[in-house]
C-alpha cells in the first residue's frame, strides 16, 4: 500500500513536467493523474473487486431496429485518404435513449475474406482516452495522419489484415461520444463503462447482424487492462444468464496493462532503476519512507521524489529511448516517415479529427458537440467512481472458462512496464507450459514469450513502448495474427 500510494504521488507531481515537455503520450498521462487521485488521502473510488450488471437485453427498452442504419454508416472514403479495397463504417450507436447518451464507433472490415475474419475490438485507456486517436489512427487502424493534418497514408502492418477490427471511444464524453444529459460525466466509472460497452456491442451486432455468430476477441493497452476483462466478464456474466451465447466471446489481449496496483508500481520503480533511469537509493528510498496513507512526508522520500523528477522530466517515459516532438506545427506537406510512428503524430491527429470534412465524412459530432474533439477527455477521471486494485480474479476466471488470455508488454515502456507485468503474472500463481523463449519476426528476436497452463501466454515485443503497434508495427501485427489464430508465437527464424 505505501509503495503503491507513493509512485502515485510521484507521477503526479512528475506530471507538470512530463505536460511541458512531451507532446503525444496523454494516454500514460492521464494513466499518471488518475491512479494517485485513486490512492491519495481521503480518495472516493471504489477499489473493491468488479462485479458485473445482468444486463437482461431481452427485457428492456435497448435493443433498437437498426434497419437501414449500417448503410448510413458506411464512410464513403475519408478526406486525404488512400485509396483501399475493404470497407469502412463509422457512427453512433444510442445505449441510453432517456438520457442521450451514445457512442461513436469506427469500423474497418478486413483487407480479405472479411467473411471469414474473426471481430476484433479495441480499446484504449486514460481512462478518458479515445481509441479512434491511439488505436485507430496511430497504432494498428489502417492509416496513419500525415505531418500536414490532413492526408493520410496507409498501414501496411493494419490489424485489419488480420481481423475486422471495431474502435469504440469509450465511456460517453470521450472523443465524439457524448451524453446529452451532462451529470453523466460525473458519474463515469468502471462499472458504468463495462455495461455501456455491453449496450454498445450488443446494439452494434444488430446493425451488423452477419458478426453476430463471428469469433469475438477483445484486446486493449494501458488503462484498458481494466476495460477488457471487465467487458470479457460482463459477456460472460450475461451469457450465462441468459443460457445462450449472446456475444461469441473467445479471448482478450491486453498489452502494457494496468493489471494490479501493488506489483504495477513496484514494477515501475525497479524498471527505472535497472534501466538506469533513476538511482537505486531513490528507488529503495521511495519503497521504503514514502507513506502517503499519512500526510507527513519523511525527508528521505521527499529527496527521493525530488531525484525521481529529475531524472524523467526529460525523457518520454512511455518509451524511455523514443525521441521527444520538438515541433507539432502543422506542415504545407507531409514529410517523408517511417512507418514507426513519429512523435509528433498526437498533433497531426487532432488536427485531422478536427476538421469539419473529417467528422463529416466519419457521421460523427452529428450533434455540434461544444468542445473540440481531444485525445483523452480531461473531464471524466476526476470524478471516476470505481477502479478495482487489481483484475486478477477475472483472468482466472477467464482460464477457468476456456477463454484465450494473451497479456503482451513493449519493453521499452516505462510507466507500465514489463517488470509491472512480470509482477503482476506472477502473482497470478500458474504453472508454466511452455518456458521462457525467444519469439522471430522476420527473422530477428520480436521479443520473448512465456506460456501457462489454463492458456495464458505472455509476451513482450522487443524495443515497443507503451503503445506498442506504433513502435514496432510488424512484430504487433504478427501478435495479433497469433493470438487470433491460438497458434504459438514462432520458436526459430524460419516459420511457415
Ligand atoms: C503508513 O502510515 C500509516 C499511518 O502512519 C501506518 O499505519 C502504515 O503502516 C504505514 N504504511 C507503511 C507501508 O509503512
Ligand atoms: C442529443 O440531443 C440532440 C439535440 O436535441 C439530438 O439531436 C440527439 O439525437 C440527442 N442524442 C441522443 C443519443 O439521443
Ligand atoms: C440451457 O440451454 C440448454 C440447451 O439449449 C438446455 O439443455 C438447458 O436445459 C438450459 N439450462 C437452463 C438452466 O435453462
Ligand atoms: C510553430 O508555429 C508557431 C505559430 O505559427 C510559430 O510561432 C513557432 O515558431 C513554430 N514553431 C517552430 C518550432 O517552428
Ligand atoms: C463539433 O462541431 C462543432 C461545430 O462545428 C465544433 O466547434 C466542435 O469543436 C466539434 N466537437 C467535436 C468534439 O468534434
Ligand atoms: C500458489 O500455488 C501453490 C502451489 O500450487 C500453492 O501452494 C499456493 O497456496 C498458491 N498461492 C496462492 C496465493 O494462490
Amino acid at each position: 500500500m505505501g509503495k503503491t500510494s507513493c509512485l502515485a504521488l510521484t507521477s503526479l507531481l512528475t506530471f507538470s513536467f512530463f505536460m511541458a515537455e512531451i507532446h503525444g503520450s496523454k494516454q500514460g498521462q492521464v494513466l499518471d493523474m488518475f491512479q494517485k487521485s485513486k490512492y491519495k488521502v481521503g480518495s472516493q473510488i471504489d477499489r473493491s473487486d468488479f462485479n458485473a450488471q445482468e444486463v437482461v437485453v431481452d427485457n428492456y427498452d435497448m435493443v433498437d431496429s437498426h434497419n437501414g442504419l449500417k448503410e448510413k454508416d458506411r464512410i464513403v472514403k475519408l478526406p486525404g485518404q488512400p485509396h483501399v479495397k475493404f470497407s469502412q463504417y463509422g457512427g453512433y450507436v444510442t445505449i441510453d435513449k432517456l438520457a442521450g447518451r451514445a457512442l461513436y464507433y469506427y469500423f474497418v472490415e478486413s483487407q480479405h475474406s472479411k467473411e471469414k475474419m474473426p471481430l476484433l475490438l479495441w480499446l484504449n485507456g486514460g481512462p478518458g482516452c479515445s481509441s479512434l486517436a491511439y488505436g485507430a489512427m496511430e497504432e494498428l487502424g489502417p492509416f496513419r495522419v500525415n505531418s500536414d493534418g490532413k492526408t493520410l497514408k496507409n498501414n501496411r502492418y493494419s490489424w485489419n489484415y488480420a481481423a475486422n477490427v471495431l474502435f469504440l471511444e469509450s465511456p460517453a464524453g470521450v472523443g465524439f461520444s457524448y451524453s446529452n444529459r451532462s451529470s453523466d460525466y460525473d458519474t463515469s466509472g468502471d462499472r458504468k463503462t463495462s455495461t455501456d460497452n455491453y449496450i454498445f456491442l450488443v446494439n452494434w451486432l444488430e446493425r451488423f447482424p452477419e458478426y453476430k455468430k463471428r469469433d469475438f476477441y477483445i484486446a486493449g493497452e494501458s488503462y484498458a487492462g481494466h476495460y477488457v476483462p471487465q467487458l470479457a466478464h460482463t459477456i460472460v456474466h450475461n451469457n450465462k444468464k441468459a443460457n445462450k451465447t449472446i456475444i461469441n466471446l473467445k479471448g482478450i489481449m491486453i498489452g502494457n496493462a494496468v493489471i494490479n496496483d501493488k506489483t504495477d508500481n513496484l514494477g515501475m520503480n525497479d524498471y527505472l532503476a535497472s534501466h538506469a533511469i533513476i538511482s537505486d537509493q531513490a528507488a529503495h528510498d521511495i519503497n521504503t519512507f514514502c507513506n502517503f496513507s499519512s500526510d507527513a512526508t519523511p525527508i528521505q522520500c521527499q529527496r527521493a521524489i525530488d531525484e525521481y523528477n529529475r531524472d524523467v522530466s526529460f525523457i518520454d517515459i512511455y518509451n524511455i529511448y523514443a525521441p521527444l516532438c520538438n515541433n507539432p506545427n502543422l506542415t504545407a506537406f507531409p514529410k517523408k516517415s517511417s512507418i514507426v510512428i513519429d512523435p509528433c503524430s498526437g498533433a497531426y491527429t487532432h488536427a485531422y479529427l478536427n476538421r469539419a470534412n473529417v467528422q463529416e465524412a466519419l457521421h460523427a459530432n452529428v450533434t455540434k458537440l461544444k468542445y473540440d474533439w481531444e485525445s483523452c477527455s480531461d473531464i471524466l477521471f476526476s470524478k471516476w467512481g470505481d477502479s478495482p486494485s487489481t483484475i486478477i480474479p477475472l483472468l482466472h476466471e477467464f482460464l477457468n472458462n476456456g477463454l484465450r488470455v494473451w497479456i503482451f508488454s513493449g519493453d521499452t515502456d516505462g510507466r507500465v512496464p514489463v517488470t509491472s507485468t512480470k509482477y503482476s503474472i506472477k502473482k497470478m500463481n500458474l504453472s508454466t507450459k511452455t518456458a521462457w523463449y525467444p519469439w522471430f519476426f522476420n527473422g530477428e528476436v520480436g521479443g520473448y514469450a512465456e506460456v501457462y497452463k489454463g492458456d495464458l501466454t505472455f509476451a513482450t515485443v522487443r524495443e515497443a513502448g507503451h503503445e506498442v503497434p506504433s513502435y514496432q508495427p510488424g512484430r504487433a501485427l504478427s501478435l495479433i495474427m497469433h493470438f487470433l489464430k491460438g497458434t504459438p508465437l514462432p520458436t526459430t527464424k524460419r516459420q511457415p
